[in-house]
C-alpha cells in the first residue's frame, strides 16, 4: 500500500506541491491528471524517493521513504523520457541496469524486450532509436525485475495503437496479480479503461479524488 501523507513540496522557497494526502492499496491503478504544470512529475518523484519532500511522509508496505529506507523496496520507476547510455543497444543497457540489483539474468532481459516489442537481437545503437522504441525500452527498463509496485509518468508517450493496446492489457494483468501502479496521463481513455482511482490536480494541490 501506498500511503501520503500531508505532503508539502518547497523548492527554492516556492511551493511545488501542498498539503496532498491519498492512499492507493495494492492491486489497485491509480492515475494522476492535471495540466502541464500541475505537479504529477514531482509528486512521483518525491513517491519514488527521487527528491526528499520538505514535510509529511510516504509510506510504503509500512516503510516511511527517506527514513527507514532511501528508496521504495520493489519499485519499477519510469519518470519523463528516459534516459539511456546512447552508444549502446537496448539489450546492453538493460543489462548494465540489472547489474545494480542483480536479480534477472540474459534470458529475461531477452524476454522483457521481446514483451515490448523490441528485438532483443537488434545492435542498433539507442541514439538510433525512434521515440517510441526509445519509450518501449523504457518500460522494459521499468518491468524488467517484475517490481510490485509501478510508477510510471505518461507511459503511453509516443506509442503507436498497437503498443498502447499491449500496454492496456500488460497493465491490467499485472494489477490482477495483486500489483499496484501509479500512473500519469494526459488521454483520457487511457484513464478510464485502467484507473481504480483518479487524483486530479491542480497548481500543486489535489483538486479532487474519484474512486471508480
Ligand atoms: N527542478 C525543478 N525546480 C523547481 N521547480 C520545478 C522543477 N521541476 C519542475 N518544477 C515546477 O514544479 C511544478 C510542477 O511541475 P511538474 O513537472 O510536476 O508538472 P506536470 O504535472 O508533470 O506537468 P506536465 O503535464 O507538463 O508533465 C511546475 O510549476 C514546475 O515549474
Ligand atoms: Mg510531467
Amino acid at each position: 500500500m501506498v500511503e501520503v501523507k500531508n505532503l508539502n513540496l518547497y523548492l527554492k522557497k516556492k511551493f511545488i506541491l501542498k498539503d496532498m494526502s491519498f492512499a492507493v492499496e495494492n492491486g489497485r491503478i491509480c492515475g494522476f491528471v492535471g495540466g502541464n504544470g500541475s505537479g504529477k512529475t514531482m509528486l512521483m518523484k518525491c513517491i519514488s524517493g527521487l527528491i526528499p519532500a520538505t514535510e509529511g511522509e510516504i509510506i510504503i508496505d509500512g516503510l516511511r521513504i527517506g527514513r527507514d529506507v532511501d528508496f521504495p523496496e520493489e519499485l519499477g520507476l519510469m519518470i519523463e523520457t528516459p534516459e539511456f547510455v546512447d552508444y549502446m543497444s537496448g539489450y546492453q543497457n538493460l543489462k548494465a541496469l540489472a547489474a545494480y540489483r542483480n536479480r534477472i539474468g540474459k534470458e529475461r532481459i531477452r524476454e522483457v524486450l521481446t514483451e515490448v516489442g523490441l528485438n532483443p537481437k537488434m545492435k542498433r545503437s539507442v541514439k538510433k532509436y525512434s521515440l517510441g522504441m526509445r519509450q518501449r525500452l523504457g518500460i522494459a527498463q521499468a518491468i524488467m525485475e517484475e517490481p510490485k509496485l509501478l510508477i510510471l509518468d505518461e507511459p503511453f508517450n509516443s506509442l503507436d495503437d498497437k503498443g498502447v493496446m499491449w500496454l492496456r492489457e500488460w497493465l491490467l494483468r499485472y494489477k490482477a496479480q495483486g500489483k499496484s501502479v501509479l500512473l500519469s496521463s494526459h488521454n483520457k481513455e487511457d484513464i478510464r479503461v485502467l484507473c481504480d482511482m483518479v487524483i486530479h490536480l491542480k497548481e500543486g494541490r489535489i483538486e479532487d479524488i474519484t474512486q471508480v
